[in-house]
């Protein structure tokens, strides 16, 4: 996929952290992952009183999709913040979602961490997860 329209994928990334649920950490994260054949997969992050079983919001999109039978992925925005307040950070992915975003993105996959629509970090999954793990490791 060669152009898509970045602003909106932000945006999505930005509505979806509305429904962030996040009462512990008061820290809210949206992701809209755009797959190859243009669809757009949403999450949020989703606490757990345990703490432990919290998903954020990347890997939300991310199982959203692969279980809806969708595996390949051209770029995902990521936007988050605390509760309430503007971020001057960007919210890159963490590295267990930068691994699970490995498995079927792939180092190609663009990574847009935004603070606005128009303000925002681009990078690849390869430049943030340099000598990723990946199935190629375990076939070839
Ligand atoms: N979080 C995400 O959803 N994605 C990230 O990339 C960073 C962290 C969530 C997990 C937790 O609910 C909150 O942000 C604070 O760590």
């Amino acid at each position: 996929m060669a152009e898509y329209d970045k602003a909106a994928l932000i945006r999505a990334a930005f509505s979806a952290r509305e429904r962030a649920y996040a009462p512990y950490s008061r820290f809210k994260v949206g992701a809209a992952l755009l797959a190859k054949n243009g669809q757009v997969f949403t999450g949020c992050n989703i606490e757990n009183a345990a703490y432990g079983p919290t998903n954020c919001a990347e890997r939300t999109a991310l199982f959203k999709a692969v279980s809806e039978g969708v595996r390949e992925f051209a770029a995902i925005a990521v936007v988050g913040s605390r509760e309430g307040e503007v971020n001057t950070l960007v919210t890159g992915p963490c590295g267990v979602c930068r691994q699970a975003l490995y498995e079927f993105g792939g180092p190609g996959l663009a990574v847009l961490m935004a603070r606005t629509e128009t303000d925002y970090i681009e990078t690849t999954l390869g430049a943030l997860l340099p000598y990723g793990f990946g199935p190629q490791n375990l076939t070839e």
